[in-house]
């Protein structure tokens, strides 16, 4: 039985001092019963057990909304026709129809009009000398690449960002009734654009997703229901953690000076650089399961039907698995780390967000000199899964 001390910790300390917070539980228990947020689960810290349970099918995906009214119908119809809400078997058909548009050798070819949209967007703004690096430069790039591959026109891309922050806002433990309320319009506006996109796409297909969707539709592959959710989720998906690791990762070189100094010094470190910053920062910080039978797991009974968070910003910093786990090191190897998690549903776009960020990270690094927030104090926005900041604004000359 675990000694239950109470960790009394109010949102925003969580969201301000993260760390602290998962150390505290962890001294108790790597896997923790208790109650954060009104939310009574397992809270898993450790290393090993969240590896453990991200690989564990009997630990399914996922908490669903709580129970139905028609004021969130449509956003908890769309959760449940997307492969990220989706148990096996079901789950490997709707992720087989889309993985092979982001393997590791299909963003290589894809890197030429990447480093083309980060440095047109940066010579539009570098004659600023100060900027928010979230709304004017991480956002509108991550936007602009996710939709040259869905297939959105550039006209049609600024309408995501208030989207992405809804429906992210919808799915975090912090969420209110409200928050989900509001994730459902904004699920119906979405719903509306893309139908209309996809009728103009039946029409004339072009070389994007959501053409080749349309033919696997045909085939009887997935249905209309799922198309729209399969695009829905990669929109999400693709914007807003991506833009998050940008500003993180920038966020760690301008605290960590001896790092950024490393790296400027040495490219070649950019790929180990950003495995590092998505251990130490990263955007993604809990995923959230079930039990669909009991568990025994490191001297704990986890029974059916309980749920589960995994930590995985907590397990990236777990000193029995990195040592100096709290410092930034751009040259840790091996950095095995869960920031796209494990198990069925490691992220899908994982060398898409890897690739982002390098050129991102690159094009800002060497293209500007004496580069430096405004205040260390930056803002963290209110949410526990997301590691996430309101804006970022730096100063630099080029
Ligand atoms: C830094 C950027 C990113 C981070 C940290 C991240 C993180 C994650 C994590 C932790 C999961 C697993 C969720 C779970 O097990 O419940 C996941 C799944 C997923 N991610 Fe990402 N992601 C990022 C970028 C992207 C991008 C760019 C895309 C789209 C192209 C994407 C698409 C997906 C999809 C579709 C899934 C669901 C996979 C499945 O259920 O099989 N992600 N992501």
């Amino acid at each position: 039985m675990i000694n239950q001390k109470s960790t009394e910790r109010s949102t925003m300390e969580i969201v301000k001092s993260p760390y602290s917070f998962y150390e505290e539980i962890r001294s108790i228990h790597p896997v923790y019963k208790g109650s954060f947020l009104k939310y009574p689960g397992w809270y898993v810290t450790g290393y090993q057990e969240a590896l453990t349970i991200l690989k564990d099918n009997r630990f399914q995906t996922r908490i669903p909304l709580p129970e139905t009214t028609k004021k969130y119908e449509v956003l908890k119809n769309i959760q449940n026709d997307m492969m990220l809400f989706k148990n096996p078997p079901e789950h490997a058909r709707l992720r087989m129809l889309v993985s092979h548009k982001f393997t590791p050798a299909r963003i290589e070819k894809y890197r030429p009009f990447i480093e083309k949209i980060a440095i047109n967007l940066w010579n539009e703004i570098k004659h600023k000398k100060k900027i928010d690096v979230i709304s004017e430069f991480a956002f509108p790039f991550a936007s602009l690449v996710i939709a040259k591959i869905i297939g959105i026109p550039d006209n049609d891309k600024n309408i995501f960002r208030e989207w992405a922050w809804s429906l992210i806002q919808s799915i975090d433990l912090t969420r209110s009734r409200r928050a989900i309320v509001n994730g459902n319009k904004t699920t119906l506006e979405m719903l509306s654009f893309f139908k209309d996109l996809i009728q103009k796409r039946r029409q004339s297909p072009q070389d994007d997703l959501i053409s080749e969707l349309l033919y696997q539709e045909k085939d009887r592959k997935l249905t209309e229901e799922e198309l729209l959710a399969t695009t829905i989720l990669l929109v999400i998906a693709g914007h807003e953690t991506t833009v998050n690791l940008i500003s993180n990762s920038l966020y760690c070189f301008l605290t960590n000076p001896k790092e950024y100094d490393k790296l400027v010094e040495n490219p070649s470190l950019i790929e180990s650089a950003i495995e590092e910053c998505l251990r130490y920062e990263s955007p993604t910080q809990m995923i959230a399961r079930v039990a669909s039978e009991d568990v025994e797991l490191n001297n704990v009974h986890i029974k059916k039907g309980e749920h589960v968070y995994v930590l995985i910003g907590a397990a990236n910093r777990d000193s029995k698995q990195f040592s100096n786990a709290d410092v930034f090191d751009i040259t840790r190897t091996p950095n095995p780390h869960l920031a796209f998690g494990s198990g069925i549903h490691f992220c899908i776009g994982s060398a898409l967000a890897r690739r982002e960020a390098q050129i991102a990270i690159q094009t800002l690094l060497q293209n500007t000199e004496n580069i430096y927030l405004e205040t260390k104090e930056v803002e963290w926005r209110k949410l526990v899964g997301f590691r996430a900041m309101k804006e970022m604004h730096v100063h630099f000359d080029d």
